[in-house]
């Protein structure tokens, strides 16, 4: 393993960053914090103190062309991330990206296979994949404990937007306010799709109904109570190529705490049940049955699960972050396989692309069985 460690520089100083990004890079010490930067300079100067980043920037195009950079964290608002990371990967950077990475897969294709070009490693910010419960379902999934997949459920859903007089963010300057706008499945979905298809496979066909169920909420830059057919929930069915069936649910009007995901996974020899959901304290928990001991047993996470540092009482942002990037950093530095890819990204994104059509279009919509990432 090399001694070297990885610079860093982060584009985005505000909630997410100081909650989740920045404590994994802090916390690692393979990874060093070279540079911060926000259009807002006081954002990216209060960062940079309280993670001691000697280089503050205002204009990312500094941040991507700094030499002692050679990973772009881009951690800005949803339609920046695009050109942000396609500009990181002209200057031939590494970059994470948050997700979603564009709006149409199309877009989210040619970033990936523009990273393939210029031979950069990318990794989008799919923070569920790396909670320890779910990454023992999945080794659980291919180990054949859990036998044949017959069943998956997979839902995220919370209550952050619930209460209609907290100002809703996700909404695109270019979005038509007379029509649904599509909102938690993009948001949220884009997350769970990602998870259901790493455990199970690809999707082959889906169909959805999609909903506004409060129809007047503020909106973040807008004065008082806005009428918006934001889509605040969605539900879907689907088949994968492998046969299995899955029902799916996004809510951001679900009573429920954060993060709000539950995976659920039937096979012929076993079944298992992650809840990542804060309660009481607990960032999440596992349980386990098999056909002759149907009852769920709790399993108990073990400390090597988790990142050196974290128990389960670590706040979920930052217990699930550091591990993400922990293995980015790694697989960099090591030169080992990547996972969790923008190629990755724009698979979910075509699953959110069609269960929109299929709500729009009111029928079942087939995905494109697209051939397997070309290797680094
Ligand atoms: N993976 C997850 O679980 C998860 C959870 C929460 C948020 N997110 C995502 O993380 C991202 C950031 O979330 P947030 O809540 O901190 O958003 P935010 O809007 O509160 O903060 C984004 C910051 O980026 C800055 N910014 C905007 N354009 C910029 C640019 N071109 N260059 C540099 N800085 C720029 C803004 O000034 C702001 O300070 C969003 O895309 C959000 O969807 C992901």
């Amino acid at each position: 393993m090399t001694q070297k460690r990885l610079g860093v520089g982060v584009l985005g100083a505000h909630a997410w960053a100081e909650k989740a990004h920045l404590p994994g890079y802090a916390a690692y010490d393979r990874a060093k914090l070279v540079a911060i930067c926000d259009v807002i300079p006081e954002r990216a100067r209060a960062m940079a103190e309280m993670f001691g980043i000697e280089k503050v920037y205002s204009d990312p195009r500094d941040l991507i062309n700094d030499p002692d950079v050679e990973t772009v964290d881009v951690c800005t608002p949803t339609e920046t991330h695009l050109p942000l990371s396609l500009a990181a990967i002209e200057a031939g950077k590494h970059v994470l990206c948050e997700k979603p990475l564009a709006s149409d897969a199309k877009d989210a294709f040619m970033a990936a296979r523009a990273a393939d070009v210029k031979g950069v490693r990318t990794k989008l910010g799919f923070t569920f994949r790396y909670s320890p419960a779910i990454r023992q379902i999945h080794a659980w999934i291919q180990d054949g404990t859990l036998g044949e997949i017959f069943h998956v459920h997979g839902l995220e859903q919370n209550s952050q937007f619930l209460d209609p007089q907290f100002p809703l963010r996700q909404v695109s300057s270019d979005a038509n306010w007379n029509q649904l706008i599509p909102s938690s499945i993009v948001g949220y979905g884009s997350h769970l799709l990602d998870l259901v298809r790493w455990c199970v496979g690809e999707f082959s066909s889906v169909t959805s109904s999609m909903r506004n169920f409060i129809p007047e909420r503020v909106v973040r830059g807008f004065d008082g109570m806005q009428k918006i057919q934001v889509e605040d929930g969605t539900v879907a069915l689907a088949e994968f190529a492998s046969g299995a069936h899955g029902i799916l649910q996004t809510s951001y009007i679900a009573i429920g705490n954060y993060p709000g995901v539950e995976l659920r996974v039937y096979g012929s020899k076993g079944a298992a049940v992650a809840r990542l959901v804060e309660e009481f304290g607990i960032a999440e928990t596992l349980h386990f049955a098999t056909p002759d001991s149907v009852e769920f047993k709790k399993i108990e996470i073990p400390a090597s699960a988790l990142p050196p540092g974290t128990t389960l009482e670590t706040p979920w942002p930052e217990l699930y972050y550091r591990n993400l990037v922990r293995h980015f950093v790694d697989e960099i530095l090591d030169d080992t396989p990547a996972e969790c890819t923008f190629f990755d990204g724009a698979k979910s994104q075509e699953v959110v692309n069609a269960i929109v059509k299929a709500h729009l279009e009111r029928r079942w919509v087939d995905l494109p069985q697209t051939v397997s990432e070309r290797p680094l």
